[in-house]
């Protein structure tokens, strides 16, 4: 496995890839990675004659100055966990080396017809054209044949397909495919989160009543509106004591519109555990 901290020489390598007709399986990571991050790579490494990875914390998508310094970075016991997944490629370059100054300052927005308008987009303004600012510099860099990402961060995953299929950056993209993951739980149900590092073991024990409400809630919506488990799934969470729920919005899978039908319902919730905030999905 070779760490590459340059994009020229990242460049470099995928080219030769490309030119000896390998196709590239490509995973762009934040580092502190868990299982969840394994499923992806396990699956990149499977299904691609490379496999590459990014583990960068990406500073223009965070819009919290104490969120991105608090963000866990492990880039040692990552590093052994890809060579033991069968990476060939990692790619974990300095803000300085991916973004220039003035790139850093840049102020752009994207437009994803109102997908980034409303859940993590309305409650991080700017997120979403951070995540889409570095995921498209990392796809220009590796040209990958398939990218990977989990389905926890449903909208990320609505929006960079979206970026893929038809935004203005779209004919650059167009011949990647990308492939959604499964969330991966711990065995009590918690979704894996490089977040989850910040957890005390209490507080830990007080998540897994997220995972239980939304679980609990497919019974609910046999019976119940979608505004009615709507409003059960967030006083259920709010009332174990730890807990505070940002928002839960049952949406359209596609458009992530509120909606008043169960059909192609997606649930997304976020939580704050003390001061760590967890996201988690469900779909009906
Ligand atoms: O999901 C993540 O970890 C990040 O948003 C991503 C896609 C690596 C971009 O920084």
């Amino acid at each position: 496995m070779q760490i590459i901290t340059t994009k020229s020489e990242l460049t470099r390598q995928a080219s030769a890839c490309i030119r000896q007709g390998k196709t590239i399986g490509f995973v762009p990571t934040m580092g502190a990675l868990h299982e969840g991050h394994a499923s992806l790579i396990r699956r990149a490494c499977s299904e691609n004659e490379v496999c590459f990875v990014s583990v960068f914390v990406n500073p223009t998508q965070f819009n919290n100055a104490e969120d991105l310094q608090k963000y866990p970075r492990t880039l040692e016991k990552d590093a052994e966990l890809l060579e033991s997944l069968g990476v060939h490629f990692v790619f974990a370059p300095t803000s300085n080396e991916m973004y220039s100054a003035e790139e850093m300052a840049e102020s752009f927005e994207f437009d994803f017809d109102g997908l980034d308008k409303v859940m993590e987009g309305k409650m991080r303004p700017g997120h979403f054209n951070g995540v889409v600012q570095v995921v498209s510099r990392l796809f220009e860099l590796v040209c990958p044949t398939r990218a990977y990402f989990g389905e926890k961060d449903f909208q990320q995953l609505a929006i960079i397909r979206y970026m893929v299929e038809r935004s203005a950056l779209a004919h650059n993209f167009k011949n990647i495919q990308i492939i959604g993951c499964p969330i991966v739980r711990e065995k009590s149900g918690l979704a894996m989160s490089s977040r989850n590092e910040r957890l005390s073991n209490e507080e830990r024990q007080t998540a897994v009543a997220i995972s239980k409400t939304l679980i609990a809630s497919m019974e609910w919506a046999k019976t119940d509106t979608v505004a009615a488990v709507q409003q059960r799934v967030i006083d259920t969470i709010n009332a174990v004591d730890g807990l505070d729920v940002e928002y839960y919005a049952i949406v359209d899978k596609s458009t992530l519109q509120p909606t008043n039908s169960w059909k192609n319902a997606v649930g997304c919730v976020t939580v704050f555990c003390g001061p760590v905030r967890l996201i988690d999905n469900i779909l009906y």
